[in-house]
């Protein structure tokens, strides 16, 4: 048996133009397993853009991904999400006038096994798994501190639960990289920290997290490890702190966009 690569995600030499912008220009990284990893930069850097083309909403134009072992360069987002990547939004993407229950099932659906036939004809092993994923996303709303009525509706529920609920359903689906676009975005203190628990603990149970982040403090007290977009390039990669001290990192958020 070959020993598991300590690799989960490998990028080499992404690279996505729009006309004739470079949104992403020879980008590559690796995410290693069971690891927090940091994606910051100022805004247009490109962080959103190499979320997409992760997770297959856009086609790269150069360069090449490897996810747990099997190269891609395109894959439709539902084959990616069945692999186990699994995201949220930098604005958030919900079933509005679903419940809070209901966008959690959607996302565990992926998982099923009766499938469209065994739902459509309503068979006993059809509600026997409809049960237990209705179960599932409850422990899941819980997990993720969602404790108001779950048939509250995703529309209705505050700012802050509304991002949890995202993380509910992307869970939902049983992901081995949970990619999470500026998680935190909009919320106050507490929530932040409470949200900062909340990812640790998502990574003690085995998931490796990939965060786009603007918030700074964040991302040095949570990352393990952290690289920095602008203008579509890779300008720096490490340690939080060092990242932090470098340089190139400084000026881009001093010119640019500075959070
Ligand atoms: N679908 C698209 N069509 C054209 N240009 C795009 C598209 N998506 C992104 N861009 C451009 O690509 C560049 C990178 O955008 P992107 O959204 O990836 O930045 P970002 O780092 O996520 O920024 P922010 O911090 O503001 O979210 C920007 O100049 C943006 O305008
Ligand atoms: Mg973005």
């Amino acid at each position: 048996m070959t020993p598991r690569s300590d690799t989960l995600l490998e990028l080499t030499g992404i690279g996505k133009h729009f006309g004739g912008l470079a949104a992403l220009s020879d980008v590559s990284l690796h995410i290693r397993h069971g690891e927090i990893y940091g994606l910051i930069g100022p805004n247009g850097a490109g962080k959103t853009t190499l979320f997409n083309i992760i997770t297959g909403l856009y086609q790269l134009d150069e360069g090449a991904i490897t996810f747990d072992g099997t190269a891609y360069s395109h894959c439709k987002p539902h084959l990616l999400a069945h692999a186990g990547i699994a995201r949220t939004f930098q604005n958030i993407r919900l079933f509005a006038n679903m419940t809070a229950l209901e966008n959690v099932m959607v996302g565990r659906h992926l998982r099923t096994r009766t499938g469209i036939w065994g739902a459509l004809l309503r068979n006993a092993a059809a509600r026997a798994e409809e049960r237990a994923i209705a179960r599932r996303a409850r422990e899941l709303l819980h997990y993720v501190g969602i404790e108001r009525p779950h048939q509250t509706l995703a529309k209705h529920l505050p700012y802050g639960e509304q991002r949890r609920l995202e993380i509910a359903r992307a869970l939902a689906t049983e992901p081995k990289l949970l990619a999470l676009d500026e998680p935190v975005a909009g919320m106050n203190a507490t929530e932040t920290e409470s949200l900062k628990a909340l990812l640790q603990t998502i990574r003690a149970s085995g998931i490796t997290v990939l965060l786009i982040e603007h918030d700074v403090k964040l991302i040095l007290g949570l990352c393990d490890r952290v690289a920095v977009l602008d203008y579509g390039k890779k300008i720096a990669e490490g340690l939080p702190e060092e990242v932090r001290q470098n340089p190139a990192v400084i000026a881009a958020y001093l010119g640019g966009a500075a959070e």
